[in-house]
């Protein structure tokens, strides 16, 4: 078979490291791909936004598999577009990707199924979003959300009147997040533990993956600005098995049936993102794909042929029992840029590379970095992904800070605390 992998991340090299064990697998490509891509799969240069110059290329060589990746592609109908030309994919279609493309609509979609998610108000008028603001229903901190994709940067959490002025002011008239800032969303602000709930679906099952707790902001203790995140942990220390079952019972499998229902049928991966609050799970946004860095620590953990689960979810018949996965645990901390998630330099050395692939448990996932003249140079905001595995959480976070010792680029900067949560904590 041959298979072609969308993205560029460090999400989109594991799917790719994962998919090279396959035994059905001949030929990789990974379009556009990274520094690490290279080493499992022919990277391509072809854009992960060319729909049809991805088409073009899956058709030409005869691609009897592409994935997806991140949810740009999703959201502009690559599925829509491969379908329509007999290419199998996998992922949710331009109207099941909704979901994440617009809070608006998994707002109402939420709310008209009673699907547990935060209290909201959405406005396309400043002038009444600032009043709903100032009647203060949702007290502070408040969350303002742009309604489009911002590439995660479009959530403001606001402590005071004046921060949720000035939100509103550059999502709405400034428009910062260009369209996406149409509407706005006020939100309730949740309390709790959040866990990335990651499901494959074939349109009407779900098989849970592996759960996985991410770290979202940039610094230590969960102070500083988000980011896409900069570390997991696999398994969530939070989710016992009773709010397991909770989660499946009232959110994801009320989404799958509901979604079909409405003829937005969801075939692909489905990322909930949730708090967990005192009043149980509630949902803070849905993401129609992988996590990054939550596939990482996944793929790590996946015992069984990622190839073969994609495909029966495609053809609607994915076997949940079958999957096996590693009972132990693992982990993925994120090498930064200095700066980011601010502006940031690329073209930075990366050395040490070489000393930390032959150590036991420990697997490279790259994100931002080329290959060019025998180095590899840094290109992106989240560089590397030290990812490793053992039999406790505390076991692969020894492997992977030991590992993360040995690797230098000049500004490089991460986080010293994944893998330190504790339930209870
Ligand atoms: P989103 O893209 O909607 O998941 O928002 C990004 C991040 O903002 C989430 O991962 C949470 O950490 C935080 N966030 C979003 N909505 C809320 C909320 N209603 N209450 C508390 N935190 C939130
Ligand atoms: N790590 C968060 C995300 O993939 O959206």
């Amino acid at each position: 078979m041959k298979v072609l992998v969308v993205g560029s991340g460090g999400r989109e090299h594991a799917i790719a490291w994962k998919i090279a064990k396959s035994p059905l697998v001949e030929k990789l490509y990974c379009a556009p791909g990274n520094g690490g891509t290279r080493l499992v799969a022919e990277n391509v240069a072809v854009s992960d936004t060319d729909i049809a110059g991805l088409a073009g290329f899956a058709a030409r060589e005869r691609i009897d598999l592409t994935v997806v990746g991140p949810e740009i592609p999703l959201s502009l109908g690559i599925v829509d577009e491969f379908e329509r030309r007999r290419l199998r994919i996998f992922g949710p279609s331009q109207k099941a990707a909704e979901l994440e493309a617009s809070k608006v609509f998994a707002k109402q979609f939420m709310a008209r199924h009673k699907i547990p998610t935060g209290r909201f108000r959405i406005t396309e008028f400043p002038e009444e979003a600032l009043a709903i603001l100032r009647s203060d229903e949702f007290g502070f901190p408040v969350v303002v959300k742009a309604d489009g994709l911002a590439a995660g940067k479009g959530v403001i959490i606001c402590e005071s009147l004046a921060e949720a002025e000035q939100a509103v002011g550059s999502i709405m008239i400034d428009r910062q997040f260009g369209d996406a800032g149409r509407k706005v969303l006020i939100e309730e602000f949740l309390r709790g533990k959040e866990v990335s709930f990651i499901i494959i679906s074939d349109g009407t099952k779900a098989l849970p993956l592996v759960t996985t707790m991410d770290h979202k902001t940039v610094f230590d203790s969960d102070k500083g600005p988000n980011t896409g995140g900069m570390g997991t942990i696999s398994p969530s220390p939070f989710l016992t098995p009773g709010l397991f079952d909770e989660v499946m019972r009232t959110i994801i499998r009320p989404t799958i049936a509901r979604m079909d229902e409405e003829g937005r049928t969801y075939k692909g991966t489905l990322y909930a993102g949730l708090m967990l609050t005192s009043e149980g799970p509630k949902v803070l946004e849905y993401n129609c794909r992988f996590g990054d860095p939550e596939t990482q620590p996944q793929m790590l953990r996946l015992e069984s042929d990622l190839v073969d689960i994609l495909i029966s979810a495609i053809e609607g018949n994915v076997r949940i029992e079958e999957v096996r996965w590693n009972a132990g645990a693992s982990a993925c901390v994120i090498l930064a840029s200095g700066g980011y998630p601010g502006p940031y330099e690329k073209g930075k050395v990366i050395t040490g590379l070489e000393d930390v692939m032959g150590i036991p448990g420990i697997t490279v996932f790259h994100a931002g970095t080329k290959y060019e003249n025998g180095q590899y140079l840094t290109s992106g905001g989240r560089v590397l992904g030290v990812c490793g595995t053992g039999a406790t959480i505390a076991d692969a976070r020894k492997t992977i800070y030991d590992a993360v010792g040995l690797i230098r680029f000049d500004g490089m900067h991460y986080r010293r605390d994944i893998g330190t949560a504790r339930m209870g904590a």
